[in-house]
């Protein structure tokens, strides 16, 4: 099997200034003054075509976004983020782009679909969970914890947790390479924990349970902007990565914003952080585990518990 590459996006964060008082009488006003107050700052729109020019240069054989492509969910945002990363969006088999709570920011985009219009055509399905395959054996499990107007914090829905078990159990069978894609991750590694502390999900202990017992898997989120490879304790045969966000000011200089490029080669995985440092690319390895998603490693089934 040839080695399948994916480039890994997330929390690009594309900002559209709105001075309608209507629009303005929702929980778009909090995003609103947060964007006036900063953000405009620091997520350097003008960085995005660069960033997309360096992500198709690596050749990805599919691109996953992780979510908050947008920042109040407006559709002026989504058509913005749509047609920046149209290079990388050309074929809807070799991409894959699921919400996070910055895209599902009101009621009433969320209720009016702006995501799904924008971006449905690069999902597995219309309702959450969805698993679709990217590459032979090789599925993403995608996740929707979002929700409008309760802050940042995520919750899975119950029901949609139960309906996840089931996709898993109908089809692990002809799955030897899984990603779990969700914006919101259970746990952060250490340092990075405060960050996720006051955004969470809310039921991430119930979510980190279910995915104990998938057996060896990749993790792709974001939410938290900064990018990782780690393994979150509750979790030891999960590779949790967050690709971080790529349009960012970097003002400590120790966290240059991009992007994760993720190799596959049989069961081995690969992963390498591009970051631009303000004035170049530069690589970074996160993550060589050789024979990490080698299949006879799962335990389906196994108790939880023990
Ligand atoms: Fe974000
Ligand atoms: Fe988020």
């Amino acid at each position: 099997m040839a080695a399948f590459r994916i480039a890994h996006l997330s929390d690009i964060h594309v900002w559209e200034w709105t001075l309608n008082p209507v629009r303005l009488m929702s929980k778009r006003a909090v995003g609103m003054t947060a964007l006036l107050l900063g953000r405009a700052r620091r997520f350097r729109q003008e960085r995005l075509a660069a960033v997309v020019e360096k992500v198709a240069s690596i050749r990805p054989d599919h691109v996953l976004i992780t979510g908050d492509l947008t920042t109040t969910s407006m559709r002026e945002e989504f058509a913005r983020a749509h047609d920046a990363l149209r290079p990388l969006l050309r074929t809807p088999e070799r991409a894959t782009v699921i919400p996070g709570n910055h895209d599902r920011y009101t009621r009433r985009a969320t209720r009016g679909r702006h995501f799904e219009h924008a971006f449905g055509r690069f999902a597995g399905g219309v309702e959450y969970p969805w698993l679709r395959f990217i590459a032979d054996r090789t599925a993403v499990l995608a996740l929707d914890p979002c929700r409008p107007a309760v802050g940042a914090r995520g919750l899975l829905p119950e029901e949609q947790l139960a309906a996840a078990r089931e996709l898993w159990e109908d089809h692990h069978d002809e799955i030897d390479r899984l990603i779990v894609a969700c914006h919101y991750p259970v746990d952060a590694p250490e340092g990075l924990r405060d960050d996720l502390a006051w955004k969470p999900l809310v039921n991430a202990d119930e979510l980190a349970d279910w995915l104990a017992t998938l057996g060896p898997h990749l993790f792709c989120c974001g939410h938290v902007h900064n990018a990782w490879a780690f393994t979150p304790p509750r979790v030891p045969d999960e590779l949790c990565l967050n690709a971080g966000a790529p349009l960012l000011v970097d003002r400590e200089g120790d966290s240059p914003p991009g992007f994760l490029e993720i190799t596959l080669d049989g069961a081995d995985v690969a992963v390498v952080h591009h970051g631009w440092d303000g004035s170049a690319w530069v690589e970074r390895p996160l993550a060589h585990r050789e024979g990490f998603l080698d299949p006879t490693r799962r335990r389906v089934g196994f108790p939880l518990g023990e």
